[in-house]
């Protein structure tokens, strides 16, 4: 009997495989760590064999942690880091380059140039992105124009691009399907999110040839079977969603004006806007969320680039904590964060300020600082970055957001109460933890019959803990204002 649902969640700094049942409960779960690469300032790669490697690992380890065989597997969900560029082969299989991680910013001078073109506002009408480094396009670009060779290879049809999803399932089809979803689309800077296809205007002005992209699909149907060799069976993959969008739809934030961030190594917000794309007015992005059938869902997102990065980095760099979870502990060695505000912009602004000079700033430095005051102003650096966010959100959709609801490595009890208390309404955080792989193992299911609809799904969400407002207004007030002047000291760090 098939009664299960595999989920590969391949995210920024873990590849995890998550087994779920017909409740949407966890029943087997592996996760692995895998390498970074800098090589300059401003650059961030990894490998994408490596990824691969990490993922399918974990996909085979879950099986076996508990017993079950891939005859047990009713579909398989995908679900990825967004944007991150990777190009390969089609004959060899072989990537030509390391994957450009999408927070890597060597291609700020090329969307520059853009702006200075004129290009921004066409661009954002076409794609609904802010013009930025940020998505795959100018990192296509960057591969085409500087690894020798490729832009001849692209132009007779021998490249293939994808965001890690169509990676992946390149990888599981044995190279048969070169596929991706609506949401990754449209990540790419490239996807034209109200005509449904890939934009021949933005193509031709970033000399992108179109026979390098996927086929687009829907976030939920059967795309491919994985080959034999892999599970012992072949498994059909049917549900592919970038991880902030997957995450949106774990959460039960199903109708409009739902919101849902995820404290990973970037915050991600998105506010579930219904079948009409909202334009912003405040620098957030338009997006598509899914499509199930016909029936496209958007969303409205603001991308925060560094969450639980500024963590890792107090572990990887300072070395003021061993694992991402002493964050709290030590955070609760102080009662307050002792004068100090961080601003985390260690790899530029992202919304709702998308400055790609930013730099990170700590300010407030005295001699009785201490390392748990560092702790506590990084979490709530994560909060107020988050807070900026939603404060533009509800702007731009004229809906008073009600509740936050919350997921991701990050999202222990000390940064959401502080979370609740800087935004004044409750922050709830579900039973299930890994939403995000929840959301894609739904799509999957829906699509071969696991769960028959989205009501279904709807009812299995259930709160675990719901944070509200505790601290002092004047005290959320100091809080706010000494944020605001740390942040104006972290903008525009080249003039
Ligand atoms: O857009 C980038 C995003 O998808 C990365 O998510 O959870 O790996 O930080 P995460």
């Amino acid at each position: 009997m098939k009664n299960y649902i595999l989920s590969l969640d391949q995210g920024t700094s873990i590849s995890k495989a998550i087994i779920f049942n017909k409740n949407g409960e966890i029943v087997s779960l592996v996760q692995k760590e895998y390498e970074q690469y800098y090589p300059k300032l401003g650059w961030i790669e990894q490998d994408a064999e490596e990824i691969w490697y990490s993922q399918a690992s974990v996909a085979e380890e879950v099986l076996a942690k508990v017993g079950l065989s891939g005859n047990d597997i009713a579909g398989i969900g995908i679900t990825n880091q967004r944007e991150t560029t990777i190009i390969w082969d089609r004959e060899t299989g072989i990537p030509i380059y390391n994957a450009i991680v999408w927070q890597d910013k060597r291609t700020s001078h090329i969307c520059d140039q853009l702006k200075q073109d004129g290009y921004a506002s066409i661009i954002r009408d076409k794609t609904g992105l802010i013009l930025d480094a940020f998505f795959s396009a100018t990192k296509i670009k960057w591969l085409l124009d500087n690894v020798k060779g490729a832009r001849e290879k692209a132009e007779q049809g021998k490249l293939a691009f994808g965001t890690v999803d169509s990676w992946l399932i390149w990888k599981l089809t044995k190279g048969e399907k070169h596929v991706t979803d609506v949401s990754n689309a449209s990540r790419t800077m490239l996807y034209n999110i109200h005509e449904l296809k890939w934009d021949k205007e933005i193509l031709e002005l970033l000399q992108i040839p179109e026979s390098i992209l996927p086929k687009v699909c829907s976030s939920s149907e059967v795309y491919g079977m994985t080959r034999k060799s892999l599970f012992g069976v072949e498994i059909p993959i049917s549900g592919i969603c970038g991880d902030q969008q997957a995450a949106l739809f774990g959460q039960s934030c199903l109708d409009k004006g739902m919101v849902n961030n995820t404290y990973n190594t970037g915050c991600f917000i998105l506010m579930n806007t219904g079948d009409q794309p909202v334009k912003s007015k405040n620098d957030l992005i338009t997006t598509i969320a899914w499509s199930i059938g016909e029936k496209i869902t958007y969303a409205l997102e603001g991308s925060v680039f560094i969450g639980g990065a500024a963590v890792q980095w107090l572990r990887d760099s300072l070395n003021l904590i061993h694992s991402i979870e002493e964050i709290e502990e030590l955070a609760l060695t102080e009662k307050d964060n002792g004068g100090i505000y961080i601003v985390p912009s260690f790899t530029g602004l992202g919304a709702p300020y998308w400055d790609q000079y930013a730099r990170g700033t700590f300010w407030g430095l005295n001699m009785s600082t201490t390392a748990g005051h560092i702790a506590r102003a990084s979490l709530e650096s994560i909060a107020h970055r988050s807070s900026d966010v939603l404060d533009a959100m509800e702007a731009d959709s004229g809906l008073k957001i009600k509740q936050l609801r919350v997921g991701g490595i990050m999202a222990n009890n000390t940064l959401l109460q502080y979370q609740a208390d800087i935004l004044g309404i409750p922050v709830v955080r579900p039973k299930i933890k890994e939403i995000t792989a929840l959301g894609a193992a739904y799509l999957a299911g829906l699509a071969v019959g696991f769960w028959s609809d989205v009501d279904e799904i709807r009812n299995q969400w259930k709160i675990t803990k719901e944070f509200n407002v505790k601290m002092e207004k004047n005290l959320i007030l100091h809080d706010k204002k000494y944020w605001k002047k740390a942040l104006s000291r972290s903008l525009n760090w080249l003039d």
